[in-house]
């Protein structure tokens, strides 16, 4: 596992954009599934707005690890939010662009979605692989839509499932472990003084970390990066500022 720790959310925007183009550059196609969530979103307006010729956005398709199960013109909708954020300021191709409908039904979608990834995907040890999964971690430790008391769900057999948020009830269609876990390269995008006390108990490996689906990421290429700003980094024994 890699730790980049920035000053502040800006600057982990930017150096993940520089990342981007840098593992994305030689590629004729680079799959990526996209995270929701807030630090996604400056990354995004940091990446259309200051690197988008820096891209070959041809080559770029884009997925998503999960969706909120409404239309995909909600404020809620992940999708909504990176069209407004990055979709609509970057020339890349329509068919490069592969969402989940959060407006259809919830388990056709998860099925259908899991087939799509089979289709599109190249294969590694036999599973659809992605070159690069972002994922964000909520407060709870919960990371794409898996969250603690559905843990189970990490490892089912099919590569999306249908998850319920434990506060609004809302579902969503999330990637499973099985998918997260055969990518290329996972990053973490966390930030902000609230992430704090998951972030240490996890990167640590305190007591009871097991509890947080975001602790059963580990892509078996070993390629795991986290992307934090110094406020959710604070309390790492590993990190001093
Ligand atoms: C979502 C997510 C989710 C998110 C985290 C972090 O759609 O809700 O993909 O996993 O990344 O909840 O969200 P924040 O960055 O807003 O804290």
């Amino acid at each position: 596992m890699e730790l980049k720790v920035y000053q502040n959310k800006n600057k982990v925007a930017e150096e993940f954009s520089k990342y981007l183009i840098e593992k994305s550059g030689t590629q004729k196609a680079f799959h990526i599934a996209l995270s929701g969530g807030s630090t996604p979103k400056i990354v995004f307006d940091v990446l259309a707005e200051q690197f988008s010729k820096d891209i070959d956005w041809n080559s770029i398709h884009l997925y998503w690890g999960d969706e909120r199960c409404v239309a995909p013109t909600d404020a809620e909708s992940n999708y909504k939010m990176t069209v407004e954020h990055l979709i609509s300021k970057v020339d890349i191709p329509e068919g490069n662009i592969h969402r989940i409908k959060g407006e259809e039904d919830p388990k056709e979608e998860a099925k259908r979605y899991g087939a799509l990834l089979e289709e599109e995907l190249p294969k590694a040890l036999g599973l659809p692989q992605f070159d690069l999964v972002i994922l964000g971690m909520g407060d709870d430790g919960h990371t794409a839509s898996i969250f603690p008391h559905e843990i189970n769900l990490w490892v089912s057999p099919d590569n999306c499932e249908v998850a319920i948020h434990p506060v609004s009830g809302q579902r969503r269609v999330s990637l499973t472990g099985r998918i997260i876990n055969n990518a290329k390269t996972v990053a973490f995008l966390v930030t902000g003084e609230s992430k704090a006390e998951k972030v240490k108990v996890i990167v640590d490996r305190e007591e009871g970390y097991l509890e947080y689906p975001a602790s059963h990421v580990a892509p078996k290429t070993k390629d795991l990066v986290w992307f934090l700003d110094a406020a959710a980094a604070k309390l790492l024994t590993s990190y001093r500022s």
